[in-house]
């Protein structure tokens, strides 16, 4: 099975993954990174995969560029859009040293954009054959997962996604358009760190597992990795 894929933070990290696996398994991969200049990695695998990457400048905060994205698409549907660019903020900030503009902008990246480009990109995945949004999200996010505290910043944007990843599952579900969050598990990537626990090639090349066989009946969870339900 082979389609067409956006996917948002591509220069790095599971998205440059994504990329890399759509590309080599003959998808057509529109790959988004808000600084391509600087993006060697995704540019060598432009350059490694020609006929079916095809790069995009996209800050997912910036309203102007997702319509700038819509309009250099022209007609083509997507099938699968993956919201994946996130943000983690400052790191260790505990009760007492919260700053509410750093708290926006972790929100601003994490909640607020994918739910924007998904309402931008909507016509073309609802045209499209596969039909599908997915959304990284995190298990920090869930609240019933929560024994440490702390992490206000990214917990609580990860955890409004989840509630806008329900919202859009109930409200595209006439459409046929399956709608997951995803947590990738603990990741090596510059977000997860050094210790993390698998490689982006083994959480990408679990992801797309799942979301190849995704059904409506899953549409609106949050699903592990390894395909067991997240509780919220
Ligand atoms: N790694 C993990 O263990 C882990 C665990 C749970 C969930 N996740 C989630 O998985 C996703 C990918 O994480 P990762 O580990 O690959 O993180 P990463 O290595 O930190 O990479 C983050 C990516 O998001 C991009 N990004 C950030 N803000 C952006 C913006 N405003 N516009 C466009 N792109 C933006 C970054 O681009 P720049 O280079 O321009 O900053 C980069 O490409 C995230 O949503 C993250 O929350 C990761």
């Amino acid at each position: 099975m082979s389609g067409t894929v956006l996917i948002t933070g591509c220069n790095r990290g599971l998205g440059l993954e994504f990329a890399y696996q759509y590309a080599r398994d003959g998808w057509r991969v529109h790959a988004c990174a808000r600084d391509l200049v600087r993006a060697e990695d995704l540019l060598a695998l432009e350059a490694r995969f020609p006929e079916q990457v095809q790069l995009h400048t996209l800050d997912v905060n910036k309203d102007g560029q997702i319509k700038a994205l819509d309009r250099v698409l022209g007609d083509e549907t997507i099938d699968l859009l993956i919201n994946n660019a996130g943000y983690y903020g400052p790191k260790g900030v505990c009760f007492g040293k919260v700053e509410r503009e750093l708290w926006r902008q972790v929100l601003e990246t994490n909640t607020l954009s994918p739910l924007m480009l998904t309402q931008a990109l909507y016509p073309r995945i609802a045209t499209s054959k596969l039909k599908t949004v997915a959304f990284l999200s995190s298990k920090v996010g869930s609240i019933s997962d929560n024994q440490s505290g702390g992490g206000y910043y990214y917990r609580s944007s990860k955890t409004a996604l989840n509630q806008v990843v329900k919202s859009l599952s109930i409200d595209l579900e006439g459409a046929a358009i399956k709608v997951v969050a995803l947590h990738p598990g603990w990741v090596q990537t510059d977000m997860g760190g050094e210790n993390a626990l698998i490689t982006p090639e083994e959480s990408v090349t679990s992801l797309r597992g799942l979301l190849q066989q995704l059904d409506m009946e899953q549409s609106g969870r949050f699903l592990n990795y390894d395909g067991t339900v997240i509780d919220w």
